[in-house]
């Protein structure tokens, strides 16, 4: 009956505590956001060979120059297959990294893909994980750069930092300043512009990949066949080691698909950019690795910082070349933290921008096109732990946030095959879902493998996490205006 009296609408009610988990971002309304932040929108000038660069730039440095010398002692000459076995994990991860930034080509990388197949809690999860992929390898990176320095001052000007200056505490000094200092460089090009900062990041990539390929010329003259022999001296479980703790040297190839909303064409080149820079990479590594256990016997590997300067100076017996190699190291880690840290603001951009983190992180300054507060506090974070945390730790943590972020990335290419198959898509993973199946076997597999250490700190990470999105991400969901 019609009482006369009209009532008033209703409040929207919010949804339920467990729908607000499960809630997926519509793909669409990804593309819909495209490159727009808060008072500004990024920019995009990026080709396919500027993301391939920012591939290679995030992810060639520490590993090969640095990790490599941890790594030889655990598998002997074998470690030329763990580099392959170790590739062949971020391969099939690759290709559903590719496929889903061809489809969902934003700046978000695996956080988005997740946050539009699993829902807002798992794409917070995946968010907060990639904290540990991209910032706290920054860290990681910059506190391995100091070891090449130090190399470098000494070849030069025959002196080294004092340790109270070049090593954490824990490691014998107070302050890792080289670290430190290496992370404002990086934010300083950033601040610049990203047009600016992929130039610069594109010159550092020549000079490693010439440095790494100088090293395998001068090196080569140094291989003696008996040092091949024994191939395999501790065994499989030596070579499936040494992988675990070289997984670490292919972090970074996806870091093409946080500039999403940067790419010119994202569709076609992101996949592209991510299969063709994990190629270069693992021929590099492979080369490389072939060459170094060719020319110094795999003993004498213990102990070694910067392992392949050291090979160089052996084996031409002069410092010329192993300054050279310090030098293009130098150049070659510096850049890892320029692009890892260019993806960690893309991020955390595309977090803030759906509300899940203080919007001040989506704010585009309206000439330069950056965020710029984000990229500040972005580097006051990683400067910290540069400075003050050891290099194990740090790359322990990251690797286990990787992989639990490769995961989910292979598993989200499954699903959205399933529950969006009319989506145009730049890239499809060839066998689907076999080969994201076995990028997802290939995760677990390695993830097992790290130690009771890391999975405590990796546990108390998403705890902390948990606690966040509780606390704010779930009330401040843009999902929540959008019903
Ligand atoms: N893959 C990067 C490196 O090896 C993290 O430095």
């Amino acid at each position: 009956m019609d009482q006369g009296t009209a009532s008033p609408a209703p409040e929207p009610r919010p949804p339920a505590a467990r729908s607000r988990l499960t809630r997926r971002k519509p793909v669409e309304l990804f593309a819909a956001d495209g490159g727009r932040g808060e008072g500004g929108a990024l920019r995009r000038s990026l080709g396919v060979w500027q993301l391939t660069a920012i591939s290679i730039g995030a992810t060639l440095g520490t590993g090969i120059f640095v990790v490599l010398g941890e790594a030889v002692p655990e598998a002997g000459p074998a470690v030329v297959l763990s580099f392959a076995l170790a590739g062949v994990t971020a391969l099939f991860s690759a290709l559903s990294y590719a496929e889903l930034a061809g489809t969902i080509p934003v700046s978000g990388s695996a956080y988005s893909y997740t946050y539009a197949t699993m829902g807002e809690l798992l794409g917070w999860v995946i968010g907060w994980c990639l904290v540990l992929e991209y910032g706290v390898s920054v860290a990681a990176v910059a506190v391995g750069w100091g070891e090449y320095l130090n190399e470098l001052l000494d070849g030069t000007v025959g002196a080294t930092l004092p340790d109270a200056l070049a090593a954490p505490p824990g490691e014998g000094g107070l302050f890792n300043l080289p670290a430190l200092l290496l992370v404002l460089l990086a934010t300083a090009f950033l601040l610049g512009g990203v047009r600016e900062s992929a130039t610069a990041n594109a010159v550092m990539v020549v000079v490693k990949i010439a440095a790494l390929l100088m090293f395998c010329a001068v090196a080569a003259t140094g291989v003696r066949a008996g040092n091949y022999t024994p191939f395999m001296p501790l065994g499989l479980a030596g070579v499936n080691a040494a992988a675990a703790t070289l997984f670490f040297s292919y972090i970074g190839f996806d870091a093409a698909s946080t500039a999403g909303e940067e790419a010119r064409n994202a569709r076609r080149d992101l996949p592209r950019a991510i299969i063709l820079s994990l190629a270069v990479v693992t021929v590099l590594y492979c080369l490389v690795a072939a060459v170094a256990v060719g020319a110094l016997d795999w003993r004498g590997f213990t102990g070694s910082e910067a392992a392949l300067a050291g090979i160089l100076q052996r084996v031409t017996g002069q410092a010329f070349w192993s300054v050279l190699l310090s030098l293009g190291a130098v150049v070659a880690i510096a850049s890892v933290v320029l692009a890892v840290l260019y993806g960690q603001t893309r991020i955390l951009f595309a977090m803030a921008r759906d509300g899940l983190i203080p919007r001040v992180f989506s704010r585009v300054h309206p000439r330069t096109g950056v965020p710029r507060a984000n990229t500040l506090i972005v580097a006051v974070f990683c400067g910290l732990l540069a400075a003050v945390i050891p290099l194990g730790r740090l790359a322990d943590a990251t690797s286990i946030g990787t992989l639990f972020a490769f995961a989910l990335v292979n598993i989200a290419v499954i699903v959205l095959r399933r529950t969006r198959p009319d989506l145009p898509r730049g890239f499809r993973v060839p066998l689907s879902p076999l080969l994201p199946a076995l990028g997802l076997a290939f995760c677990v597999w390695t993830m097992a493998g790290l130690d009771a250490v890391t999975w405590t700190v990796f546990g108390l990470w998403l705890a902390a996490g948990l606690g966040v999105y509780l606390g704010y991400g779930i009330r401040h969901s843009r999902l929540n205006t959008l019903g």
